[in-house]
């Protein structure tokens, strides 16, 4: 509850200090996911302060701020131009926008696509299996059907013949990775925005996790396939630059190829008594202060700080592929081609939700991710220049932390539950049951220090079910303090 006399500034601050010492450790290079860090000391200080600048600027009205619009338009050139765009490029009439995440870009291009095609009474978007659920989201918000395209158990992307087969008279948009999020690899961008051109289609390329790498990473001589403007039939990419730009969150720029593609994505309205109001992007009021964050960002790394930074990741991402390549029992999804080491089990008698905890226990913080279709479950690492320090440190605790998960050996499931798992419908899941699942789980009082069982029960489960899972479980966190 709200105190009647407020509390003191240090005070706060300090309670704000204490419920953090609770989180994974956003510094230090032993977090695989969620945070972005190169590891540069006072990057935090100067965001935070370009933060504050701006907070309380309001992105609603780009003529009352014209700082905002200044430093919004310098972000786009910068990302078009890292992209293939720009003066004197193959995509000259590059625009963009500033959005606040992967996932309202990716909306806001399925947006753009939809309202370019009001004709179209029931629009479809074609999105490899591999392409970011946000697609999934999107689909579902704007209620355009989602047409997914299975990749392949090995190469772990689309063929290019089974993209351009599920491309029909109703699809508004062919997406694609560059590279997914789950293994890191780069789709065939070139073959897919071919197919969609000629069936007169966009094509967004998602490069919102590794759009910021891959041009640095082709400098220093990693053979990256072509995935940007450079590629006819390219309309739109996505990058974010709250991932490998290293700005701290809330930033992500749509491009589009020329002003007529992105005209869709925006919301005008004049038809009621308030201000006209026209938004870019979801949000309608909107701080200025992750954009101005992203600015200083930027403008303080430079170029030549980008490419240092890649080739840094670009060392620990080959230490810790080897680290993975030699202990027995594990495999590599993928030989790592950007940023990501995603590797699997070989052996039944490891687990690999027990070696996520393990190395939790150790330490090292990675995100296991469930089986689907063709694809076993996976350990997934996202890395960024910060762990480049430590990570000699990872191949001894790896291989003892598969050491000990062999020892412990495979979770096993009470009986009750995977007979639970196995019978259960979504509709079925009622207070009591997911009441009496949490517990079992031991998800009483928040997050449980392991996470096998829970992972375990969910791998088991369908997705329909572990999606409804997932959202009870939430919901069970979520919950007001008095
Ligand atoms: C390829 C890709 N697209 C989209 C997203 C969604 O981004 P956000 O979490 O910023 O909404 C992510 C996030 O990891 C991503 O990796």
């Amino acid at each position: 509850m709200i105190d009647k006399n407020g509390v003191p500034a240090e005070r706060v601050l300090d309670e704000i200090r204490q419920l953090r010492a609770g989180d994974r450790p956003v510094h230090g290079g032993r977090l695989f996911a969620y945070v972005y860090d190169p590891g540069v000391g006072g990057l935090d200080a100067l965001g935070a302060a370009a933060h504050a600048e701006s907070a309380h600027v309001n992105g609603l009205d780009p003529t009352a701020f014209p700082s905002l619009l200044a430093m919004e338009n310098w972000l786009v050139g910068a990302a078009g131009g890292l992209l293939g765009g720009g003066p004197g490029s193959a995509a000259p009439d590059v625009v963009g926008s500033v959005t606040s995440g992967g996932t309202e870009s990716l909306i806001l291009a399925v947006k753009a696509a939809r309202d370019a095609r009001p004709e179209l009474t029931a629009p479809r978007i074609v999105v490899p299996a591999s392409g970011h659920a946000a697609f999934a989201k999107a689909a579902h918000l704007l209620r355009v059907g989602l047409d997914t395209v299975p990749v392949d158990p090995v190469t772990l992307r689309p063929s290019v013949a089974d993209m351009a087969t599920a491309i029909g008279p109703e699809t508004v948009l062919v997406a694609c990775s560059a590279p997914s999020y789950a293994h890191g690899v780069v789709d065939p961008v070139a073959g897919i925005a071919q197919v969609a051109a000629a069936a007169g289609v966009r094509c967004h390329v998602d490069a919102c996790f590794g759009g910021w790498t891959l041009p640095y990473l082709r400098r220093l001589g990693v053979p990256v396939p072509p995935f940007d403007f450079t590629v006819d039939g390219v309309t739109s990419i996505s990058v974010d630059l709250h991932k490998y730009a290293y700005a701290p969150k809330g930033v992500s720029v749509l491009l589009h190829r020329d002003a007529t593609l992105r005209s869709p994505q925006y919301f005008a309205y004049a038809d009621w008594p308030g201000y006209t109001m026209v938004n870019p992007v979801l949000a309608s009021t909107r701080s200025g202060g992750p954009i101005a964050a992203a600015y200083a960002t930027l403008r303080h790394l430079g170029d030549d700080g980008y490419l240092r930074l890649a080739a840094t990741t670009r060392d620990a991402v080959g230490t810790l592929a080897a680290a993975v390549r030699g202990v027995d029992g594990l495999r590599l999804m993928a030989e790592p081609e950007s940023t990501v080491v995603c590797f699997t089990g070989t052996d039944p008698a490891l687990d690999l939700f027990v070696l996520v905890d393990e190395l939790t226990a150790r330490g090292w913080h990675t995100q296991p991710q469930l089986r689907y279709a063709d694809l076993p479950a996976s350990v997934h690492l996202t890395v960024t220049a910060s762990v480049a320090p430590r990570v000699a440190e990872f191949g001894p605790d790896l291989t003892a932390a598969v050491a000990a998960a062999r020892q412990a050996g495979p979770v096993e499931l009470p009986a009750d539950l995977v007979a639970l798992a196995g019978s259960l419908t979504p509709e079925a899941l009622t207070p009591e049951l997911i009441g009496g699942l949490a517990a079992g789980l031991g998800l009483g009082a928040g997050p449980p220090d392991r996470m096998a069982v829970v992972n375990t029960l969910l791998d088991a489960a369908p997705a329909a079910l572990r999606e409804r899972l997932l959202v009870e479980f939430v919901g069970l966190l979520q919950r007001p303090t008095w």
